[in-house]
């Protein structure tokens, strides 16, 4: 039996304060009924400024080791999937390592926008299938909320914070992550883009008077995007395993918009109880969506040994993928 990877802890966190539709159809001109039937959002958790990036990743980061029975300092490895780090340097993954005291982990930042939780957990995947001891923590987290214009009502309403993990580790058992597939096409980047934030356009009067230093997002483009993306990276990866819709017993769609969550559903033939659906309460939380969503629905029993899981995201870049597993 080839080596596996497992995911034995998982764990999520979002910050404190809700924000409703009804708050913010009272900061820009949006209603409550917009906001739930063209995204299926409902609230969203929003930091205050203790609530960093690598605070919310180091949460997540402990209750996913805590119930992996994995201490700080058995760590061989620590991947963050972000893209609203706390800082360009260091990275959210090092500040994470110090909190957590794990001294002998290597930590890096991965970059895939909405993707990045599927992106980090394929490389975590491919060490772990190089020496099955390996114990790495996965997280997805971002602060969304500190690059987003609250008088854009083409954004601000969609996008949340949280943090998601989860401890990898290898098995010779028959279960685990069975494929993972990766897709970009940069062609399209400007459809959904930070422009400001980095080292081509740095910080400057005149790039802040543009509002470059937020996201800002073709929504239509992106949404017709998406759906081929993602119906397609979901068909890859059951192909890959020789699976038809009924083989799928969870389908984890990141958490962009109902609607795109419904489609996939759809065109996959799935029942709404094969859909885990939490949007309406977090909104799109980026790279934790799926983490958090896992966490979610581990901590409530769903996740039975066996059950054949399907994560599919598609986020800027453009950045899409699939991995498939037996949890
Ligand atoms: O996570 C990474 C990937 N991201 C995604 O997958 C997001 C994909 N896109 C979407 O989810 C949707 O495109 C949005 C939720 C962003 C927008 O929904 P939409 O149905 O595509 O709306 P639209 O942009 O086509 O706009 C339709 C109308 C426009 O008005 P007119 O021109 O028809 O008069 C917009 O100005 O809705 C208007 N609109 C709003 N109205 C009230 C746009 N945003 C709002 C708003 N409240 N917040």
């Amino acid at each position: 039996m080839p080596i596996r990877s497992i995911i034995i802890g998982t764990g999520s966190h979002v910050p404190q304060r809700v924000v409703t539709n009804k708050d913010l159809a009272s900061r820009v001109d949006t209603t409550d009924e917009w906001i739930r039937t063209r995204t299926g959002i409902i609230q969203r958790h929003i930091s205050n400024d203790q609530e960093t990036n690598s605070y919310l990743a180091t949460q997540s980061a402990r209750k996913a080791l805590d119930m992996a029975g994995v201490r700080p300092q058995d760590l061989d490895l620590i991947i963050v999937g972000t893209m609203s780090p706390d800082m360009p340097m260091p990275s959210v993954a090092c500040l994470v390592q110090n909190e957590l005291g794990a001294k002998k982990a290597g930590a890096f930042d991965l970059y895939a926008a909405c993707t990045s939780f599927l992106y980090a957990l394929s490389v975590a995947d491919k060490f772990v299938r190089c020496n099955s001891r390996m114990k790495i923590l996965v997280i997805g987290s971002e602060v969304l909320s500190r690059v987003t214009n609250w008088e854009d009502r083409n954004t601000c309403v969609i996008f949340g914070d949280g943090a998601g993990a989860a401890v990898i580790t290898g098995t010779k058992e028959d279960r685990g992550i069975l494929s993972t597939h990766l897709h970009s096409d940069g062609s399209l980047g400007e459809l959904l883009i930070i422009k400001g934030l980095g080292t081509a356009f740095p910080v400057s009067h005149e790039n802040l008077e543009k509002g470059w230093q937020y996201i800002q997002m073709q929504g239509r483009e992106v949404f017709k995007h998406a759906i081929k993306a993602m119906e397609s990276a979901a068909w890859e990866a059951m192909e890959a395993n020789g699976w038809n819709g009924d083989d799928v017993d969870l389908l984890f769609s990141h958490q962009a918009n109902i609607r795109i969550i419904n489609f996939l559903g759809e065109k996959l033939g799935l029942p709404k109880e094969k859909i885990f659906i939490n949007i309406h309460k977090y909104g799109n939380t980026s790279a934790a969506s799926i983490p958090i969503a896992l966490d979610e629905a581990n901590r409530t029993g769903l996740l039975t040994p066996g059950l054949r899981i399907l994560m599919v995201a598609f986020g800027g870049g453009f950045t899409w993928g699939s991995v498939a597993m037996c949890w």
